[in-house]
Formats: structure tokens, sequence, C-alpha cells
């Protein structure tokens, strides 16, 4: 008797536990454009993470890219206004890279932000620049129609509420989560060193990963 009645619930976490194992480790990075950290973190560890395990669509490791970091949101007439950590040119990069997101395929928007934050650590006005729409063949046009509209407001609206919810509240960029919780040594893990924790993590999972073969 007590084994059919434990029976349903043992199946069902088996089915839980094998769920689990299937869905990719998500990072979520909390960040602002023109923030050296936060091009080093994207540039130098996440996007050639993405890339080892397989590019951005990967069934181990996931990434969510946050633009907006320390900004601040106030209503002035009933219109929301932003402040920026680095000044106006960063909340543009921040809606540009919004827009990237909204408008391209997930692939090439990632490439995008990874191009940006590279040329950002050789050349500070990197994300004025073309010659990431030029390399990766993107429309400029389809992007700036979307920095400057309505549309944009909404989105970084949507980010601002994404970082009121974070606890403990964010106090410094880049914010780094994984699989949606915080800690600092966690943070300064991920900053260190990227791939050794997100490989502890599969490996203990069991998950056989080509890019984590070091760490078995
Ligand atoms: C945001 O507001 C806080 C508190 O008023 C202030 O300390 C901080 O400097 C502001 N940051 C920006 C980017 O304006
Ligand atoms: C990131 O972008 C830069 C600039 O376009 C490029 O040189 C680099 O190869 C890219 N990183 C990866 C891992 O593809």
């Amino acid at each position: 008797m007590a084994i059919l009645k434990y029976f349903p619930g043992l199946l069902a976490s088996i089915f839980l536990l094998q769920l689990i194992n299937c869905t990719p480790i998500k990072v979520t990075v909390h960040y602002e454009t023109i923030c050296p950290d936060s091009t080093r973190f994207i540039a130098e560890q996440l996007y050639p993470l993405l890339m080892k395990f397989g590019g951005v669509k990967n069934e181990n490791l996931e990434a969510e890219f946050v633009p907006y970091g320390k900004t601040n949101v106030t209503t002035v007439d009933g219109k929301k206004e932003f402040t920026c950590q680095h000044g106006p040119d960063e909340c543009e990069g921040n809606r540009v890279h919004g827009c990237a997101m909204k408008t391209l395929p997930a692939e090439k928007a990632i490439a995008f932000i990874n191009c940006s934050m590279t040329l950002l650590m050789v050349k500070p006005r990197g994300r004025k620049d073309p010659e990431c729409f030029k390399i990766l063949e993107i429309d400029e046009e389809s992007i700036n129609s979307c920095v400057n509209s309505e549309e944009a407001v909404t989105m970084v609206s949507k980010y601002s509420k994404m970082e009121r919810k974070l606890n403990p509240k964010l106090y410094y960029v880049p914010w780094i989560l994984i699989e949606g919780k915080w800690t600092q040594k966690q943070m300064e893990d991920a900053e260190d060193d990227l791939q050794r924790l997100i490989c502890h993590k599969l490996v203990k999972r069991g998950a056989k990963v080509e890019a984590c073969a070091q760490y078995y």
C-alpha cells in the first residue's frame, strides 16, 4: 500500500530530475555598455564560452543579457527618464543592445553584443562605431529606429523592473546570477573563470560536455 502511495510521487521526481538535468544552466548578467568590467566579462568570458558550448542556443549554457546596471529612473511629466552611470552615451548603448536583442535573431544579436563590447575594450567610442553592423551585416537603420522609439522606453522599463526584483539589490556591475541566484562568491568565481564555474556545475549534474573535458 505504502509503495503505491509513494510511487506516483517517485516517478514524478525522477521525471523532474531528468528535466532539470536537461535544462541549460542560465547565466544572467546585469551590465552597462560602457562599464569596463562588463565589457571584459562579456567579451572575454561569457560570449567565448557560449561559442565553446556550441553557440547561443546550446543545451548546456544559456545567457540572459540585461543592459541596465546602476541606471536610475525618474518620471518627469508622465515620461520616464533614465540616468546612466556613464552618461547619456551609455543609456543609448543600453538601448542599442536591447534593440539588437529585440530585432535580430538571437545568434546575431549576441554576436553584436560581443562585437561592440570587444571594440569598446580597444576604443572608448566603439559602441557608436558602425564596424559591428558592417562585420555582422546588420541593417543599422532597423536598430536605430528602435533605439529612438517608445518601444525602447518600454524595453528599458522592463529591465528596470527586473532589476528592482533583485534580492539582494545590485551594488556592483556586472551583476551575475547563475540559475537565478546570486552570491558574492559565485559572482567573483564567475568573473574569475566562468568556464570553471559552469563546468563544475555540469560535472556535478553528470552532464557530458566536451568543452568541460579538463574538469572530469
Ligand atoms: C542614482 O541614484 C542614487 C541615489 O539617489 C545615486 O546615489 C546615484 O549616484 C544615482 N546614479 C546615477 C547613475 O545617476
Ligand atoms: C567577438 O567580437 C570580436 C570583434 O568582432 C571578434 O574579433 C571576436 O572573435 C568575437 N568573439 C568570438 C568568441 O567570436
